[in-house]
């Protein structure tokens, strides 16, 4: 066994309302996973609230980081290295997981790695699929971001295109919000969608000519909200399965189509799903389907590995510190952090 296949890598994660810990062996040998989710803190106000999250955070961050270490069955002296998250994500929660991982590297004089989260969700793939290795398409769907990178190697990305305005996943959550369904909204639409008639309504798709590789949702959503609007001005109930149903199909439909032309124009044969929303039972069901009948190995992580998590930074961690991608203890948080390593 080599020395780098025995390498213990923690990871933090605070970059919205999860705390997370892990711990991993090598690069995909995860030894323990701990998140401890604000989900319910933040539902009485339909969203995060920056500064509720950050204070949790601050409560939460080192018990999590001991439970890691005991479910893992490991102290502190055999870590190697700390993984961090350092964006993007909201700066004063980030604060908290950089600040954490900071002291502890310097205390236990080991290396500090500052992930970018967005690649963290990538990588989430690599711990769920351990045969799977570059190059292949990614799509990464998740509350904050919805883009399509190709990744050409572990430390080597290119930036296919990227949403011009909402998130996929925000888009869920602004429409579940309308439709009074709680917070996080993507899950629920999911489950409501499953009973309704997708074909219901038909609700505009953006930026579909072919090559271009942004998406945009802020459209859709408006549609969503004239269309609810329009029934309640008619006192007519609308049927909410079947706009939740047909709203998903729309998001669902771009997502598939750019991934299969972007799979197309790289000559690329393998798809891998990546961040919150690819926990949509849909969208996993749609993108396999597309790629049965193209001839594309399609692969998406396991369900507690499609939201937050800081396995999938320990992963992104450890590929960091084997091309030498170390961070020094000036690493700040970076809320507007754009991907790294791309081509220009
Ligand atoms: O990756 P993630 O945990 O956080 C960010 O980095 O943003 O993604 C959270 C997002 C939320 O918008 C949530 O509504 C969405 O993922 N999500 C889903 C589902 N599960 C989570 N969206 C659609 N269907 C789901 N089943
Ligand atoms: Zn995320």
């Amino acid at each position: 066994m080599s020395v780098a296949k025995d390498i213990l890598t923690l990871g933090i994660e605070s970059s919205c309302d999860e705390t997370a810990a892990a711990v991993l062996r090598g690069g995909r040998e995860l030894l323990s996973n701990v998140i401890s989710t604000q989900i319910p803190l933040h539902r009485k106000y339909g969203g995060v609230v920056p500064e509720i999250a950050s204070r949790r955070h601050i409560v939460n961050v080192m018990p999590v980081i001991d439970e890691a270490l005991r479910n893992a069955e490991v102290a502190l002296p055999d870590i190697d290295q700390i993984a961090v998250t350092y964006g993007p994500g909201l700066v004063g929660a980030l604060l908290v997981g950089v600040s954490a991982a900071k002291a502890l590297a310097f205390a236990r004089n080991v290396p500090l790695i500052g992930v970018n989260h967005l690649e963290g969700h990538i990588f989430a793939n690599f711990l769920s699929h351990t045969e799977l290795k570059p190059p292949f398409m990614a799509l990464v769907v998740s509350g904050g971001h919805t883009a399509l990178i190709h990744v050409i190697g572990y430390n080597h990305f290119a930036l296919m295109g990227q949403t011009r305005d909402d998130a996929a996943g925000e888009a869920f959550d602004k429409i579940a919000r309308v439709m009074g369904l709680p917070y996080p909204g993507g899950p629920e639409i999911d489950k409501l969608a499953a009973a309704g008639d997708e074909d219901a309504v038909d609700f505009p798709r953006a930026l579909r000519e072919k090559g271009n590789y942004e998406f945009s949702f802020s459209g859709l959503k408006s549609a969503v909200l004239n269309y609810l609007n329009e029934m309640k001005m008619k006192n007519t109930e609308a049927n909410r399965a079947d706009v939740a149903a047909s709203f998903q199909k729309a998001v669902i439909e771009v997502l598939v189509q750019k991934s299969l032309e972007a799979l197309s124009e790289t000559n690329l044969d393998t798809l891998v799903l990546a961040g919150g929303v690819a926990a949509n039972s849909a969208l996993e069901r749609r993108l396999r389907e597309a790629s049965a009948e193209h001839g594309i190995h399609f692969y998406y992580p396991d369900k507690i590995l499609c939201t937050d998590n800081a396995a999938m930074i320990a992963c992104r961690g450890y590929y960091q510190s084997r091309a030498g991608l170390f961070s020094d203890l000036r690493l700040n948080a970076v809320p507007g952090l754009s991907l790294q390593n791309v081509e220009a």
